[in-house]
This record gives structure tokens, C-alpha cells and sequence, in this order.
């Protein structure tokens, strides 16, 4: 199929899937900011919604980016298997995966291999302000915005929930909390480097920089398991390679684009946020098109719209 024109993706606006409520039979529906989660027969459902959130708000919707994030994930969870267990069990629909149900750990695992961002935990505001030690990493002096680390590090937070913002960690205090089992931390601190890595190498043959992402863990039998997402332009920071001069903004390939439109209308995260306006929202559909396939170098081919009753239908002949 030939690559949706602005114009094309414009139209698809008004089918943006908001939420999916499905009959009871699959249980009690929980909502994240992006993703409906049901429960059945110790399985952990996740419909990946057009919901966009930024300041950890939900600001409104995109057209496809449901499927985007659910299949540039599932592709990233294949591609990395050997690296770490994680949650898949099937993908019976463009925007949901069955997985197992994990018990997830109580820190989101942030890992940066440059020095940037826009928002009050990222490593440049808190550099910016003069911390030579955020998250407990001694930093050198004289670093500029968005210059590469010398070697990628990890950066926890808190997992907020019910619309708190996230709280800065050390490794010190996960381990003092007693939040992840030291045996536990180590083994995630091992895997998410090694993640890292390889994201940053896929990325680099797409002319794309992996600069930073956030990957969340759990245990499913006791054992480490990657759960979630992983490296979508939501939960990870892309810039294009060509973009990236000295002294200039680099092109964004992920949300900051979203963050960076919003900050300059003047909304951080308070209050009623300002209306996307519709061309502005294809441009960000294809942005998140665009990353799909730049990194698994495979074409977009659209889901039926609109999408809730072709979910619904798929899961039914998944539901034992
Ligand atoms: N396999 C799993 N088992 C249990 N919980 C999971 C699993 N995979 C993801 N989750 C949780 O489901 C939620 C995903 O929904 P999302 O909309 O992304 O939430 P959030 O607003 O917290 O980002 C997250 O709270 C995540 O921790
Ligand atoms: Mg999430």
C-alpha cells in the first residue's frame, strides 16, 4: 500500500480508537494514560490506545499510533529475546498484545546516552541547574546540551501512579527501600545496558539515535521479564542522525516533538491543555509511521478502521 499522505492521515482523525470497553467477560477494564488493560486467566491484555500523554497527561489522540507502538514494540521484543525474557505471548490484533501477567517492579529504568530534554527530571534541566550528581552519576563539567555521555547510564524513577509525576532514584536508595532485591537490580541493570546497546545499534543503520528510553521490568515465575514497551518513539527519545550538528536542535522522532508544541503554547503539564489542531496531528501520526518503519525497515500496512469492533472480534477468537 502506498505511504497515507498528510492529508490522508488527517482523515483518519475522527476514527483515533480513544479506549476500548469490552463486554464483562473480560473482566474489569483498568486504563493507563495510553493503554486499556484487561485481565483473563493470568493474562495481562493490553490494548494500545491512540491516546498521546506528554507532562504525564493524555492530551488528546493520534491516528494509528496505537498500532504503531503495539507492533514496533512486539517487532523490538522478538528482535531482543536473547537478551531478556519478556511479557509476549500472542499479538491477536494490529493494537494488542496477550501477555503474561508480570508483578512489576516499583521503578521505571530510564537509560540516557546523551545529555538533553525539556522536562524537570530530564538530565539537562538538572545539569542545567548546576547538579554535578543527579541520580547519584558524577557528571564532568562543561557538557553541552545534547552531547553524548561518555558511556550510557541509568537513571531510576519512581513508577508515580494516579497522575503523580515521577520521583528521581539512586541505586542506593532502591536497594535501601528494599524496592528491587539487589540480586534482582543487578541483573536489570545488566540487561538494560545490554538493550541499550543493541537499540542504539539498530537505530544508527535506521540514521536514527537511540538517545535515551525508559524500560519497565517485572517477574513473572520469579524470573526477570521485560514488560510493557520498548523503544517506541513514546517511551524513548530518536533523533535523526543528519540533524545532529554541533550547536543545533537535532529533528525529533518521538514525543519531545509533541512536548517541544505544547511548551511553546505555554502548557507544562497544568491546567486545561491547548487543542492539537489537525494538521499538526497527522504530521505527529506520521512521524510515529515514519519511525516504524524507518527501524524495522518494514512498510506500515494499516489496521481496518475503525479499530474497537475489529479488536474485539479478533480477541474473541483468542479468548482461551
Ligand atoms: N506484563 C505485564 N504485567 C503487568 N503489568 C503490565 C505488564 N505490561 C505492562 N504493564 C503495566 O500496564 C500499564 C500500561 O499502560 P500505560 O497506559 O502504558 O500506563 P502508564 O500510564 O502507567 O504509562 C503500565 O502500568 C505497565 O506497568
Ligand atoms: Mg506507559
Amino acid at each position: 500500500m502506498a505511504k497515507m499522505t498528510l492529508n490522508e492521515l488527517e482523515t483518519f482523525i475522527p476514527m483515533a480508537l480513544q479506549t476500548v470497553d469490552l463486554p464483562a467477560v473480560w473482566g474489569a477494564k483498568r486504563t493507563g494514560k495510553v493503554r486499556d488493560l484487561y485481565q483473563k486467566s493470568g493474562k495481562q491484555i493490553l490494548i494500545t490506545t491512540d491516546r498521546v500523554s506528554a507532562f504525564d497527561r493524555v492530551l488528546g489522540t493520534i491516528p494509528f499510533k496505537g498500532q504503531v507502538l503495539n507492533q514496533l514494540s512486539a517487532w523490538w521484543f522478538e528482535q531482543t529475546q536473547a537478551i531478556v525474557a519478556n511479557h509476549v505471548i500472542t499479538i491477536p490484533d494490529p493494537n494488542v498484545t496477550i501477555a503474561r501477567e508480570a508483578e512489576p517492579l516499583p521503578v521505571e529504568v530510564i537509560v540516557r546516552g546523551y545529555i538533553t530534554g525539556v522536562t524537570q527530571t530530564s538530565l539537562w534541566y538538572l545539569y542545567a541547574q548546576g547538579e554535578r550528581q543527579p541520580y547519584g552519576i558524577p557528571l564532568p563539567d562543561g557538557l553541552q546540551k545534547n552531547a553524548s555521555l561518555p558511556t550510557p547510564i541509568i537513571t531510576p524513577t519512581t513508577k508515580a501512579t494516579g497522575g503523580a509525576h515521577d520521583e528521581r532514584l539512586t541505586r542506593e536508595e532502591i536497594l535501601a527501600q528494599g524496592l528491587v532485591p539487589e540480586t534482582i537490580w543487578a541483573q536489570v541493570e545488566e540487561v538494560a545496558l545490554a538493550l541499550f546497546a543493541y537499540g542504539q545499534a539498530v537505530a544508527k543503520q535506521a540514521g536514527l539515535i537511540l538517545v535515551d528510553t525508559k524500560y519497565e521490568f517485572g517477574l513473572v515465575d520469579g524470573q526477570l521479564t521485560l514488560i510493557d514497551e520498548i523503544h517506541t518513539p513514546d517511551s524513548s527519545r530518536f533523533w535523526t542522525q543528519d540533524s545532529y550538528k554541533k550547536g543545533q536542535e537535532p529533528e525529533n522522532f518521538d514525543k519531545e516533538y509533541l512536548r517541544i508544541w505544547f511548551a511553546a503554547q505555554g502548557y507544562r503539564g497544568e491546567g486545561q491543555p491547548p487543542v492539537m489542531p489537525p494538521s499538526f496531528i497527522a504530521n505527529v501520526a506520521a512521524r510515529y509511521i515514519a519511525a516504524y518503519e524507518r527501524l524495522t525497515g518494514k512498510d506500515f500496512s494499516p489496521g481496518e478502521q475503525p479499530a474497537a469492533a475489529r479488536i474485539e472480534e479478533n480477541l474473541k477468537k483468542n479468548s482461551d
